[in-house]
């Protein structure tokens, strides 16, 4: 089984930017009253206390989401103020307590005639996911599922109101799941062309991670469908030293999100909030950002 429980990273640098692209694209596809189907293929414990033992033992939040509701932050750009906005709206006065995953993002901005379909395969996730996700008493409107996401996805597509949109966002702690999501992306174009699909992605020093937007590329190019591809780096990819001069791992340094079928307006929302984003989520001088689309 995995060992891989998101509630060590919820709020940090690669949350930001997933979180803050999931909310502009689901904004925008809510813009419309046709009825929607979101679907988080790996959804996580939905919600996050940021003062619990997980979280606090990496205090990763501290250098993302922390920053970015500290005292004296700049104006922020729309799409960020957005994201701010939704954790502050789980929160209760000043402090941030509450880090909403994915799952209480996308939620939080549906209709009432829209569906969202949860999957998480942990056990111990699934039960805070179904435990959270029973207090939002949101009926049919939500189904949780203890199922591989990969292969649970396909009997949804296509949805019955033929729009949809697709987060995939594995823990890559097994190497297979880059294939996975290549395969997953296939077959998905096959069985429902115009969905919107988000794809999460570390940016680490691995060849299959590497590659995988480059063969998402390709993909969607080939299937003449348009792609959007946004990355965040806060640091340096190298090994760190410790102060007794021990080799220190630099943690996770970057990320990307990868897009198929974007929403139009994602790009120039995307254009203003990145380099900000970049800018406050710095942890070196190698921070930075790329923002690239096509088709
Ligand atoms: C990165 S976390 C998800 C975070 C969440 N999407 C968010 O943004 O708040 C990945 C989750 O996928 C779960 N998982 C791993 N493999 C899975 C699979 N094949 N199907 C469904 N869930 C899986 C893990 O247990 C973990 O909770």
């Amino acid at each position: 089984m995995f060992s891989y429980r998101h509630a060590f990273h919820a709020g940090n640098h690669a949350d930001v930017l997933k979180h803050t692209v999931l909310i502009a694209t689901l904004q925008y596809l809510t813009e419309k009253d046709a009825a929607l189907t979101v679907l988080d293929t790996h959804a996580g414990a939905g919600l996050y206390r940021l003062d619990g033992d997980y979280a606090s033992t990496s205090a990763e939040a501290a250098d993302g989401i922390a920053r970015l509701v500290a005292p004296g932050t700049p104006a922020l750009q729309p799409a960020l103020q957005a994201y701010v906005d939704m954790v502050r709206a789980f929160n209760q006065g000043a402090a941030t307590r509450v880090y909403p995953g994915s799952p209480f993002i996308m939620q939080r901005l549906l209709r009432d005639h829209d569906k969202l379909k949860l999957f998480e395969l942990h056990p111990t996730d699934l039960r805070a996911l179904a435990g959270n996700v029973a207090q939002l008493e949101a009926g049919r409107q939500v189904a949780v599922l203890h199922e591989d996401g990969f292969e649970g996805l396909k009997k949804f597509l296509p949805p019955p109101a033929r729009r949809a949109l697709v987060l995939c966002d594995p823990s890559y702690e097994m190497k297979n799941d880059y294939g996975k999501v290549l395969d997953m992306a296939a077959d998905s174009l096959k069985r429902f062309a115009t969905g919107t699909y988000a794809f999460w992605y570390p940016i680490i020093p691995r060849p299959e991670a590497h590659d995988l937007p480059r063969r998402l590329k390709t993909l969607a190019t080939k299937a003449g469908k348009s792609w959007l591809h946004a990355t965040l780096t806060v640091k340096s990819s190298k090994m760190g030293e410790t102060a007794s001069g021990e080799a220190k791992r630099p943690g996770l340094p970057a990320s990307g999100m990868f897009l198929i079928n974007p929403p139009f307006t994602l790009k120039a929302a995307l254009k203003d909030a990145l380099p900000q984003m970049a800018e406050l989520l710095a942890q070196d001088r190698n921070a930075t950002h790329t923002l690239e689309s096509g088709g």
